[in-house]
This record gives structure tokens, C-alpha cells and sequence, in this order.
């Protein structure tokens, strides 16, 4: 089997990239990624040292995407994957993130090859969810499942309507062209390789911040810090793309929920106490009461259909992803500050 995967010098698909390369001996894997992301160099390094090769160019330019060799697979983790970034710069973000998809439908409906593709929990509407900071008042520890709240109709950020936008267009192409596709919604992904930068999320960014002793903000919903998501570690995202390529004949053109669940659940609050412990360090915190636009209180995911279809749920706890990030940063630290000095 030949896969490509897109972005794949990413925090994401490098991480995939090297699982399947492991895990699927007789296959061949390829990244398509500019670096444009800050620490994708040192993915890249990471993927030649296991003879992944890299095709180094913009995914918005598609007389290269056509010139690439046939792929039976394509998973795509090519994106501009910070909501706060989405406010400021908005083409960028359409360009890669639609554009990109566009672009790679193509590429497949010319080489008949199948599609998986990393949306986000962000594609539902913020207003609705926004409901929730009644419940976000108290530092909440019994965490619930988000069902009736879940609509894709209204503002979602930039970054939800290019994700959202891009599930729709892979669904026309389905419907018109009988492409294969699989579309994981998933929520906050975390684990080693993530390098701790705000722009990557939350958990890697708490962690780094705590380790190095640098200063930490409560932003928004009155700065208590009591906003809650769910955490899935990467390596649980990886096991179930390959379950997923697995059974792809069997199980395809779906849309799934993917999460850490009620169990994976945290307040930044929480993550705190945790970070405090696990590095034995306690760090001064801003406090910024106004919230933006693009926050949401609190998502955590219903993973029952996805359980359902591939027998798959998160091996890896909350504790686990941050034991295992931060190992992963004291064994790298040096690099990770020279590389981002
Ligand atoms: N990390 C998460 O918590 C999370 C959650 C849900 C969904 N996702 C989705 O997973 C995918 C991967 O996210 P990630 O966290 O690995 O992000 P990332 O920023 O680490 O990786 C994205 C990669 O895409 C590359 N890239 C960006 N624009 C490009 C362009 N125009 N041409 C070629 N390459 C380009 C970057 O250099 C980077 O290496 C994204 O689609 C994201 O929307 C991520």
C-alpha cells in the first residue's frame, strides 16, 4: 500500500507517518509539507532518520500535487490548525486548509485513491456551546457528554468553517466521483513530539511553561481558569487511523466523533495542579477576564460511535499524555530551546 500523508512534518502526522511506517512493514509512506510550521524541521529530521520522504512545497500549488506519484491513501493533517490564528490571518488559513483539501480531492479522484481526513470538534457553532459557562462556574470535576449542544449551523471561527467546509466538499466528491473517505472530528490531541509553543494547544503549552518556569495566562470565562476540554494522546490517534486503514474496505464515507472522553477530561485549573506536581515548580499566572470570541467553555467528546464501529476506545489517561510529554521534553529539551531560541 502507498500512503501520503500531508502535513506530515507536523506535531500530527509525523506521528502517523512513523507509526504506519513501523506498523505497516511492506507499505510505503510519504509527507507532503512546506515546514512552514514552527519545529517541523525537526520532524523532518525525525522522519529521514526512518526513510520517510518528504515532498517539500506549498499544498496550495496543485501542478505539483498532480505531478506526485499515485497514492492508494491519502491522510490528510495539512492545516493551519490554530483557531486564534484563523482571526488574523484569514487567507492563509482558507488557502491551506480549503484550498489544500480541494487540491488533494482532486489528486485522488485522478489517481482513484481514498481519503482520510482530520477535522475538528471546532466545526461546531460557538454559540451554542458557549451555553455551557453556566456550568464552567465552579471548577467542575464530574464532566458530562456533549450531545444536544452539537450543531454545525452558525460562527464556528475561521479555522471550523474551513474544516467544516472541507468535510462538505469531500462529501460532493464522494457523492459525484465515489470517492472513499473516512472524517474524524477529533478534539484536543496531545503527547510527545508537541513542543509546548501556543499555537499547538493547551496541554504541551502548560507543560513547557512549568518546566521552564515561564509566566502562564487565565484568558477569558473571568480568568478562573475553569474551561474544560478532553485530551486524546497521539498514540491512540494513531492506533485508530490504522484500525482505520485496516478495515477501510469494510468501514468507509464516515463521520466520527473522537476524543479522550469523560475520563480525559480537564479544567486548565486542574492541569495546573497536575503541571505543579509533575515538575515540582509553580509558576506565576496572568489574569485576563475577557474572552475570545473564539472560546468555548467546554467540549468533551461523545466517543460511542467510534467505540461502536472499531471496537476502539483511549488506552492513554490524562496522566499518562502528561507523564509522557513531559519525559519527552526533559530528554529534548535542549533541542527544542536552540531550535525555538
Ligand atoms: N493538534 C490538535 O489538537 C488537533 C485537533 C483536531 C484536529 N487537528 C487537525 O490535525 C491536523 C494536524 O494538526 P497538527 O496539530 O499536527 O498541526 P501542525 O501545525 O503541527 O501540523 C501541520 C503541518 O502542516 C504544514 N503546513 C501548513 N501549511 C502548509 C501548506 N500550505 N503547505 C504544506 N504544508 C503546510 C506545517 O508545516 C505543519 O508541519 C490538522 O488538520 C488539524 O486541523 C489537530
Amino acid at each position: 500500500m502507498k500512503i501520503l500523508v500531508t502535513g506530515g512534518c507536523g506535531f500530527v502526522g509525523s506521528n502517523i507517518a512513523v507509526f504506519l511506517k513501523k506498523k505497516l512493514r511492506n507499505s510505503k509512506i510519504n509527507t507532503l509539507d512546506n515546514l512552514c510550521r514552527r519545529g517541523s524541521y525537526i520532524n523532518y529530521e525525525r522522519l529521514k532518520r526512518y526513510k520517510i520522504k518528504n515532498y517539500k512545497f506549498n499544498i496550495e500549488d496543485y501542478s505539483k500535487i498532480k505531478k506526485l506519484p499515485k497514492y492508494d491513501l491519502i491522510i490528510d493533517c495539512c492545516a493551519e490548525a490554530a483557531v486564534e490564528v484563523s482571526k488574523k490571518d484569514v487567507d492563509r488559513v482558507f488557502n491551506t486548509n480549503l484550498i489544500g483539501t480541494f487540491n488533494l480531492l482532486k489528486k485522488c479522484v485522478a489517481n482513484k485513491s481514498s481519503l482520510i481526513f482530520l477535522s475538528s470538534s471546532r466545526v461546531y457553532s460557538i454559540n451554542l456551546l458557549d451555553k455551557l459557562k453556566s456550568k464552567i462556574k465552579k471548577n467542575i470535576k464530574k464532566h458530562f457528554l456533549i450531545d444536544k449542544l452539537l450543531s454545525t449551523n452558525g460562527a464556528k471561527s475561521i479555522y471550523g468553517f474551513t474544516k467544516f467546509s472541507s468535510e462538505e466538499l469531500i462529501k460532493e466528491y464522494s457523492y459525484l466521483f465515489k470517492l472513499k473517505y473516512i472524517i474524524n472530528r477529533f478534539g484536543v490531541i496531545s503527547g510527545p513530539w508537541q513542543f509546548g509553543k501556543q499555537e499547538q494547544g493547551f496541554v504541551s503549552l502548560w507543560i513547557w511553561s512549568h518546566l521552564n518556569k515561564k509566566k502562564l495566562s487565565y484568558i477569558g470565562y473571568g480568568g478562573k481558569g475553569h474551561q474544560v476540554r478532553d485530551v486524546i494522546h497521539i498514540e491512540d490517534v494513531c492506533e485508530l487511523i490504522l484500525k482505520q486503514i485496516n478495515q477501510f474496505s469494510k468501514k468507509h464515507n464516515l463521520l466520527l466523533n473522537v476524543g479522550g472522553g469523560r475520563n480525559n477530561a480537564i479544567s486548565l485549573k486542574t492541569l495546573t495542579q497536575k503541571c505543579q506536581i509533575i515538575t515540582a515548580n509553580t509558576i506565576k499566572f496572568s489574569i485576563k477576564k475577557k474572552t475570545s470570541v473564539y472560546d468555548i467553555p467546554y467540549f468533551v467528546t461523545d466517543n460511542s460511535k467510534v467505540n461502536n464501529l472499531y471496537k476502539w476506545k483511549p488506552q492513554k489517561s490524562i496522566d499518562d499524555i502528561i507523564t509522557d510529554t513531559y519525559l519527552w521534553m526533559i530528554v529534548n529539551l535542549n533541542k527544542i530551546k536552540k531550535y525555538f531560541k
